[in-house]
């Protein structure tokens, strides 16, 4: 496995790889399950002469003035040892000064599905999504690149940045990977203390219970099952609801009812500062409905 820093490295390395699929899983480190399941996609896709390219940055745009960028965990030699063991050929982990120049001018913008849920939570947040994601496109030119069901919302505005932008690269969603009491796997679960941690199921178990009643038509419409969520979700006594939205899983547009309609549930909440989000299909959906682009 190499480890590259700059992108000149990165420019050499892949030069040296021609003709071969390359695939991309974008991360910001900090690597669990959720991420090494994304690794293992990424090698089914690629196949064994095919490269698998990690990336290992906290994009630093795409965090609020207020927000834990400092704090974000960077164990640097223990995620190289997870790439190592999944068989990662090469990590890209830059600098933030080697990605962005002291004077850049330029970002993308998704003007649509950014703008509700997380984006409305966290303004700027997907415009660096964007931003990094588009640079690494750009830099490493994938054939496909693997992004986690766990950010829905993300993966839905990476679809649209591809599509509006014709980057020739096509996006795989993995489904999110759990712990046994349900909770998504995330780099931020380790902040939570223990009564936290202990509260944080609620989330999962409160949209599963959700999703459980609509496909089962005991929760007919939209009001019904917001109230029932929130029911569910007052276990926790705890946590702070940031929202939770009931969309259609390809536009991310609120759903008025569901007949016909392929909802998607979303949820976010604090339990104490730590800020987790999570989400579900309806039981017996497809994974997706492929959203707004080739899979
Ligand atoms: O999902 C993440 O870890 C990040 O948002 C991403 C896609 C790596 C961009 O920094």
């Amino acid at each position: 496995m190499e480890v590259l820093p700059t992108k000149a490295d990165l420019l050499a390395s892949l030069a040296d790889r021609k003709g071969v699929p390359r695939v991309l899983v974008p991360t910001m480190g900090a690597l669990h399950r959720g991420h090494t399941s994304l690794f293992d996609r990424a090698r089914e896709v690629a196949g064994k002469d095919g490269v698998v390219i990690a990336t290992l940055f906290v994009n630093p745009v795409q965090f609020g003035p207020h927000e834990d960028f400092d704090a974000y965990p960077r164990p640097l030699e223990a995620d190289l040892e997870k790439c190592r063991a999944r068989g990662v050929d090469l990590v890209f982990a830059p600098s933030a000064d080697e990605v962005y120049a002291a004077d850049r001018s330029v970002a993308v913008t998704e003007n649509r599905l950014s703008t509700t849920l997380c984006g409305a939570s966290r303004p700027g947040h997907f415009d660096g999504v964007c931003t990094v994601v588009a640079k690494f496109f750009a830099l490493i030119r994938p054939d496909a690149a693997i992004f986690g069901e766990k950010d829905y919302q993300q993966l839905a505005v990476i679809r649209r940045l591809v599509r509006d932008l014709d980057f020739p690269v096509r996006i795989l969603a993995a489904p999110t990977v759990r712990e046994d009491d349900g909770l998504a796997l995330s780099s931020r679960n380790r902040y939570l203390d223990s009564a936290q941690r202990a509260a944080a199921p609620v989330l999962a178990r409160s949209l599963h219970e959700v999703a459980a009643g609509i496909a089962s038509g005991t929760l007919p419409g939209p009001t019904e099952a917001r109230q029932a969520f929130l029911d569910h979700f007052a276990a926790a006594a705890p946590a702070r609801l940031d929202y939770f939205a009931m969309v259609d899983a390809a536009t991310l547009e609120p759903l008025v009812d569901f007949a016909g309609q392929t909802p998607r549930l979303l949820a976010a909440a604090f339990f104490g500062q730590t800020r987790l989000i999570d989400n579900v299909g309806l039981p017996g959906d497809k994974a997706l409905p492929l959203l707004l682009g080739p899979s």
